[in-house]
């Protein structure tokens, strides 16, 4: 027996058994068989209450649109709002392909008939119905799509099913259906007298009993694909935020793309350290090494709890680093020498300002006499012998007896004998070995920064060299270094090779406009696999929208964005985030002052998480205090991994962008696809 709960209600057989079946069926279906409950019976509703704009159908109460009106213009993924609904819906779609040459012959007379009536207004001096003429200009163009079979022809109808438990909650729904789909400029009307018809419709058994049709070119009915999803979970990875369109969560490995490179843009206070440091927290219990640089001191909290290693430059402060460092690795056929002469010359034109290139000249003599008085030739067998310092470069400048190395020598000065010393002039004490480590410059005048992170750079890229480990390098405040082309330079060099040495590099900044002004800072950017767009402000959205080719939509969510919210961009997915930290993360690494300040009064915990972390036997050699388990950060780091989940292939469909989902065909460019003018109408 076939379920039709449509069909015409049969008196029960067992009532009068006679009057309903025939004999001859009666005796063909065994006594014992008309006993039997079936599935249908089962599943098949008490009963179905067909009413003019709703239906009862047991205990619920549904209605169906069509939909009668589309809007002229649309974006890829437009139905999204309607898939995303926070009620559950049931949405037929009926696509009929329509064979091109009567819609030709349509066409050609619709096109003539429009044609007439705008000469007839001409004739008869009347402005000419600009509606007219907009409509005229579809059909032509579609004209000529479809001669040229760039385009093919298809009827598309909706309909929508609303399923409530009362008569009100189904009005209210309804209610909220209508003006989504009116915010996108979807007319739906109530199927009003066949909502029988209607709801068999949305039914899956692909059967269009309301025939409300709409003509679409293939542009336009690509649009409509509703399933581009928003989501940008991998089955591996740390949880960067909430995807603030369907509030999924967004899980990604960064180590899993081309390049493990990430840029961070905003305007100050928007969230990008907050952001950056919840992402190094979380890859450091998933065994990276965390190396940051931090100009405001912001790392600090977050360093101590983890048991990190909080490195302070200044006068006083014991940590010290020798710009003159070689890696001491020495590797067959590999000359060092050369390449670090090249960034003291980097280093140096930052320290002196430009260099004319006769004191280059000078100062790439001092530099190798420097070395050669260390016994350090190009040799790379000398290569590990211990390298000069800063006074012996000075020295050296000094003994040129020159003009030009003399006056060389006097703007280094101050490094050696005068204010700046201290922290660059004497032998490197620091060793890279814990795995979160923190280089503040709080304590450094603002004039020293930006040498002080050259050379905390190039002294933790020499080290990153040394061996290979899952690292993440963070920069933070990188417009210090990108206001010199020097510096710029080597960070776009890290940002290059970052990939070989298992290094992510991420360059955070807040002045957009700094960073986009040099080609390094845009060559940085094409080098990052992931980039976090976070509040702009409007001066600088049109370089950011230019640089990043955000839409429209996009734009204003980055400029109407709340703290903490922004775009997440893995290579060709765009989705929404808002980055949230739990409690105990938060204390970690907020630095609102008022929170600070509360914190100051009642003491951090000693240690996150906060779970009891197993006591190791007592012999046991656990040497570091670090709450996160030390052996899974030994034992992913001995190895390069390689991710095994693949990049997720999603794009976000809440600032509609170019690009859906990877299994899509890529939707149209530029123009916005278009529906067409009704040839029948
Ligand atoms: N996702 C978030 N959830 C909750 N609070 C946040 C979030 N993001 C930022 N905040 C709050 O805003 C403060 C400022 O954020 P953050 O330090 O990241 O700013 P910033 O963009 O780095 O600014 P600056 O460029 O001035 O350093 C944080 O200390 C934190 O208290
Ligand atoms: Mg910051």
């Amino acid at each position: 027996m076939k379920l039709n709960p449509f069909a015409k209600k049969t008196p029960s057989p067992a009532a009068s058994p006679e009057a309903v079946i025939p004999s001859t069926n009666l005796s063909s279906v065994s006594p014992l068989s008309r006993g039997l409950v079936s599935v249908q019976d089962v599943i098949a509703p008490p009963a179905i209450d067909v009413d003019f704009s709703h239906l009862k159908i047991g205990n619920t109460y549904v209605r169906t649109l069509f939909v009668a009106g589309y809007p002229r213009y649309v974006s890829a993924n437009w139905l999204s709002p309607l898939i995303n609904f926070e009620q559950s819906l049931l949405a037929s779609m009926f696509i009929y392909p329509v064979e091109g040459k009567s819609i030709l012959d349509d066409l050609r007379r619709k096109v003539a008939e429009m044609e007439a009536e705008i000469a007839t207004d001409i004739q008869r001096g009347k402005v000419v119905d600009p509606g007219t003429q907009a409509k005229l200009e579809d059909a032509q163009s579609l004209q000529a799509q479809l001669v040229k079979g760039a385009e093919r022809f298809f009827q598309f109808g909706l309909y929508i099913t609303i399923p409530a438990t009362s008569l009100a909650e189904l009005d209210q729904i309804t209610k909220e259906v209508v003006a989504t789909l009116g915010s996108l400029l979807i007319i739906a009307k109530t199927a009003v007298l066949q909502m029988e018809d209607a709801f068999k419709t949305t039914t899956p058994v692909c059967i269009d009993h309301l025939m409300v049709t709409r003509n679409m070119d293939t542009t336009s009915l690509a649009t409509t694909f509703p399933f581009t999803s928003s989501e940008l979970s991998s089955s591996e990875g740390i949880m960067y935020g909430i995807n603030e369109h369907n509030g999924s969560l967004v899980i990604f490995d960064r180590f899993s793309m081309e390049n493990a490179n990430m840029v961070v843009f905003a305007k100050s206070g928007a969230g990008k350290s907050y952001s950056v440091k919840l992402e190094a927290l979380r890859y450091l219990m998933f065994g990276a090494e965390i190396i940051a640089i931090d100009p405001e001191a912001e790392y600090k909290n977050l360093c101590e709890a983890v048991g990190g290693q909080y490195i302070t430059f200044g006068f006083n402060s014991p940590a010290k680093i020798n710009p003159f460092d070689l890696s001491a690795v020495y590797e067959e056929g590999e000359n060092e020498l050369p390449a670090k002469i090249l960034s003291l010359h980097s280093l140096f034109k930052i320290i002196m300002g430009n260099l004319t290139a006769s004191e280059e000249a000078v100062l790439d003599r001092a530099l190798i006499l420097a070395y050669r008085a260390k016994g350090i030739t190009m040799d790379p067998a000398t290569q590990k012998n211990e390298p000069p310092l800063m006074e012996d470069l000075y020295k050296s400048l000094i003994g040129m007896e020159d003009q030009l190395a003399k006056g060389l020598a006097d703007r280094i000065e101050k490094f050696v004998k005068g204010s700046f010393r201290g922290a660059f002039d004497e032998k490197s004490s620091i060793e890279l070995e814990n795995p979160f480590i923190v280089f503040s410059l709080r304590d450094m005048e603002e004039a020293l920064r930006p040498i002080a992170m050259f050379i905390i750079l190039d002294f933790v890229w020499t080290r990153i060299k040394r061996n290979l480990k899952k690292r993440l390098l963070i920069i933070d405040e990188a417009w210090y270094l990108m206001k010199y082309p020097d510096s710029a330079t080597f960070i776009h060099g890290i940002a290059k090779r970052a990939r070989k040495y298992f290094l992510g590099l991420t360059t955070i900044t807040q002045d957009v406009e700094d960073f986009l002004a040099t080609d390094y800072g845009k060559a940085i950017i094409t080098n990052s696999s992931i980039q976090i767009l976070m509040k702009q402000s409007p001066a600088a959205i049109d370089k950011v929208a230019d640089t990043f080719f955000l839409s429209q939509g996009e734009k204003q969510l980055l400029l109407s964005a709340d703290v903490g919210e922004g775009i997440f961009f893995a290579g060709s997915n765009h989705v929404a985030l808002r980055s949230v930290a739990s409690p105990e993360e938060h204390k970690l690494i907020t630095s609102k002052p008022e929170e600070v300040l509360r914190m100051q009064n009642t003491p951090l915990p000693s240690a996150i998480p906060p779970t009891p972390v197993p006591i190791p036997p007592r012999n046991s050699t656990l040497n570091r205090p670090l709450p996160y388990s030390q052996s899974s950060v030994n034992g992913n780091s001995s190895s390069p991994q390689t991710p095994i989940s693949p990049p997720p292939t999603a794009a976000s469909p809440i600032v509609p962008t170019p690009q859906t989902s990877a299994n899509q065909s890529p939707p149209p460019p530029s123009t916005a696809p278009r529906f067409v003018v009704e040839p029948q109408q």
